[in-house]
């Protein structure tokens, strides 16, 4: 469809990217990147209105993201998912390059490719309909992907785009690759010129998301440890055994709770981030969400949860099962978000504690209050402040398997 609408337009064009290389790594990849050589957002407009979707364009940039849903329906009969396909525009004049490059002239297709970060994202696949499925490839990106290395396309590039630092290590450990030798050591030099500094706290926060997201996310801090770019980013941060067992402890949860198939994901990035600052000072955890330049929202959430859970922390290492202790586990946990919930599963050390934790957030919370104010009226309670504390009384007496009886003494 959108190479025979090119073609149309008399424009070259091609899929590029992260969407190429997971073909060839026969990964599943929904975002569909395209670089059209001609006017790419008019291209983004008149695709959109074939497929039915929205158009947002960034004239400076001339990229422009097409939103649409795709025509069926999934397994449960409910329409499919959104989907996103960005398309750039691939022009000559538009690429501005650092003076110590040699000035070479190239294709339009060739030097977008050429100004990303690793040969691995730096292939195309064109779609126009006579060339359909070509490959194109400048810079030997099929050879890096057989050979499973990462390797940037120039010297320049951790200089022009320090997130790329993060960038190398999230690619190399999702696909088990290595970085190159000589990559390795330009990431090195671009520690040294402390480049992280230069990265605004939004970046960088983005990035450290992007990252904690993966599904392996500690190997990925482990080799950041190993490259020195936690401490970069801020001097507290460090992976010590205490970080280490405490991350995978908190992986293991997370790979629990997401076989519960449960509706509401946690935020992996804020238990990652929990994590990481456990054994920091308050004021190294503010100083953290500062460099990271984190989002008013985010930071208080981040600075309230870790407060919350030290408290729930210190409650719980008197806490021991007995006869009411339900209600009581239920009560303490109940403030408490769900990431912080699962990030005490992963910090406790008491099997048994966890044990009812885990039971508390697979079916304590579902657990719903079957009675209400309404019903004390009609028994004939006065209506008052206190009803709030019955109703308290009432849900952890059905907790703790006696709600009959007090029911009984209420009527
Ligand atoms: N890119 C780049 N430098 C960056 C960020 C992105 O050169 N700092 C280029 C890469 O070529 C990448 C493309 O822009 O393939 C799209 O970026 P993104 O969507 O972040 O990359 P994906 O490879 O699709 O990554 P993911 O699989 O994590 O979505």
């Amino acid at each position: 469809e959108a190479g025979r609408l090119a073609e149309s337009m008399s424009y070259q064009i091609y899929a590029v990217g992260g969407f190429v290389r997971d073909i060839l790594l026969r990964r599943e990849n929904l975002d569909v990147d395209l670089v059209v050589e001609g006017d790419g957002i008019a291209f983004a407009r008149a695709l959109a209105r074939k497929l039915g979707g929205r158009v947002r364009a960034h004239k400076k940039f001339r990229t422009a993201v097409i939103v649409y849903t795709p025509p069926g329906e999934g397994e449960n009969g409910k329409p499919l998912e959104e989907q996103k396909v960005d398309v750039a525009t691939a022009r000559l004049e538009y690429y501005e390059y650092p003076a110590a490059l040699p000035t070479v002239e190239l294709s339009s297709i060739k030097m977008d490719l050429f100004r990303r970060d690793f040969t691995v994202n730096a292939l195309a696949v064109q779609l126009n309909p006579n060339d359909f499925g070509r490959l194109v490839d400048f810079f030997g990106a099929q050879r890096d992907i057989k050979e499973r290395v990462i390797r940037v396309l120039h010297s320049l590039s951790f200089v022009e785009d320090p997130t790329r630092i993060l960038r190398a290590i999230r690619f190399e450990q999702r696909f088990h690759f290595r970085i190159g030798k000589q990559t390795t050591r330009l990431i090195k030099n671009a520690i040294q010129l402390k480049l992280i500094d230069r990265l605004s706290g939004a970046r960088l926060f983005n990035e450290l998301k992007l990252m904690l997201r993966e599904k392996d996310f500690l190997l990925d801090l482990l080799r950041m440890e190993e490259f020195d770019v936690l401490k970069a980013i801020y001097p507290a941060f460090a992976i010590t055994q205490r970080e280490e067992t405490l991350l995978r402890e908190i992986e293991k949860v997370l790979n629990w709770y997401a076989l519960l198939y449960e509706p509401t994901a946690p935020r992996q990035w804020l238990l990652g981030l929990m994590g990481l600052t456990e054994r920091f000072s308050d004021e190294d955890a503010r100083g953290v969400a500062t460099r990271l330049a984190m989002p008013p929202k985010d930071r208080r959430e981040f600075l309230y949860l870790r407060k919350q859970c030290m408290a729930v922390l210190e409650q719980l290492n008197t806490w021991k099962y007995e006869d009411g202790s339900r209600s009581g586990l239920y009560f303490i946990l109940e403030p408490l978000a769900l990431e912080g919930i699962l990030f005490i599963m992963a910090r406790t050390r008491d099997e048994d504690l966890r044990k009812h934790i885990s039971l508390h957030l697979t079916k304590l919370t579902h657990e719903e209050l079957e009675i209400t104010g309404e019903d004390l009226i009609a028994m004939g309670l006065e209506p008052g402040p206190h009803f709030s504390q019955i109703l308290r009384a009432v849900l952890a007496a059905k907790l703790d398997g006696h709600a009959p009886t007090l029911l009984a003494e209420l009527g």
